[in-house]
């Protein structure tokens, strides 16, 4: 959506992915603050946004949707005060249907009383539910879907707007044009199965990404209970994929190891390349997959992805990454930060459910690393 926002894939924390209904202002005035101390706000993460059961389960006398006063006592506009006092930005979540999916008031037939009412607590973000729809049509989802962009364009408001409607009537092919993301899949949860089968239905969507419109592949269960392994690729896939980066633990009992994840500043970077490209898969069989994303300084990301229970050789080259021709390539690692140097191969050995992810660079020779050998002595994985 051309609203002059999501420039580059939304990065922050939503509170369905761990604690679903159980939301409560502590629980958000904890984590805002973490994301400030933590490093998280400085590296991207700028949304705070709740998720369903924000609110009462009427409306009141007028009309308005109230904030449970027993989880939010001081109401969203100081909440909103509060997350934006700290350097950051305030999302909210409502349904395009009559009840939310938990069964709360939905939005339908209030679309513009919604939005102004957001709009009047500072919301900078709404994610936009598919519950409780009227109708089957993809008509009807556009309908639904472009009536809430308008009312929140109405409002004047800057508002990035997050369409949820799990990849019915193939929201790549409309969606650009009413939101600035839209989910592509079913909800995620925190297992391997679920990271790799959504990774599948996502990658082969990359046409459609652009600045100001991004395929949503869900939520992130980086430090939800996968391995360290397991939580390190699909970080890394979802940076490929150009997708947001919406943090999704307790970043109150989070580890070391998850927050190193989430801070990566190299995979961050590939994810919020301005060129606002979406990886391609450029092979894959086997359970093998080569993704290349094109970056905007002549750079590709290039991730080699191991679906498998076993490790692998995955070998791809750089011209087969789109990359042009060149004597030699600078290679860096990103997670392990081993540079190297190549004619054009580009292999690694890759652990189970694993990736290897290179930032590739043509013509880099340099006075450091003009040598095959790693210059700093960290694994590859
Ligand atoms: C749907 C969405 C989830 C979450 C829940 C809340 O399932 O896809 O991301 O928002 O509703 O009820």
């Amino acid at each position: 959506l051309e609203n002059g926002l999501a420039r580059t894939p939304p990065m922050g924390w939503n509170t369905w992915n761990t604690f679903e209904c159980n939301i409560n202002e502590t629980l958000v005035k904890q984590t805002t603050d973490l994301m400030v101390s933590s490093g998280m706000r400085d590296r991207g993460y700028t949304y705070v946004n709740l998720d369903d059961c924000w609110m009462t389960r009427s409306r009141d006398a007028g009309g308005n949707l109230v904030a449970d006063p027993a989880k939010f006592p001081g109401g969203l506009k100081a909440l909103g005060d509060y997350i934006h006092a700290r350097g950051m930005k305030f999302g909210i979540y409502e349904d395009s249907g009559t009840m939310t999916c938990q069964g709360f008031p939905g939005s339908y037939g209030h679309e513009q009383a919604d939005a102004n009412l957001f709009a009047s607590w500072g919301v900078d973000y709404l994610k936009y539910d598919n519950c409780h729809n009227d109708g089957t049509t993809q008509q009807d989802y556009i309908r639904r879907y472009s009536a809430m962009r308008d009312a929140l364009q109405a409002t004047k408001r800057p508002i990035t707007y997050s369409i949820c409607e799990w990849g019915y009537f193939d929201p790549a092919t409309w969606a650009a044009d009413v939101g600035n993301l839209w989910r592509t899949t079913g909800d995620i949860t925190n297992n391997w199965g679920s990271v790799d089968a959504i990774y599948r239905q996502n990658v082969g969507l990359a046409s459609a990404a652009k600045p100001g419109a991004w395929n949503d592949p869900d939520m992130l269960e980086v430090g939800n209970g996968m391995d360290f392994q397991e939580d390190r690729a699909h970080f890394t896939l979802w940076a490929a994929m150009a997708a947001p980066l919406i943090a999704g633990p307790d970043l109150r009992s989070a580890s070391v190891a998850t927050f190193s994840t989430y801070l990566n500043p190299d995979v961050i970077a590939v994810d919020q390349d301005p060129l606002g490209k979406q990886a391609r898969r450029i092979s894959s069989g086997d359970g093998l997959d080569v993704l290349a994303k094109p970056l905007q300084d002549g750079d590709a990301a290039i991730v080699l992805f191991n679906e498998n229970s076993t490790p692998k050789t995955i070998a791809t080259t750089a011209a087969a990454a789109g990359l042009p021709a060149s004597a030699s390539y600078r290679l860096t690692n990103l997670w392990s930060k081993e540079l190297t140097t190549s004619t054009g191969a580009i292999s690694a050995t890759v652990p189970s459910h694993s990736t290897v992810v290179f930032r590739v660079k043509p013509g880099a020779t340099g006075t450091s690393i003009g040598t095959t050998q790693p210059i700093q002595g960290a694994s590859s994985s």
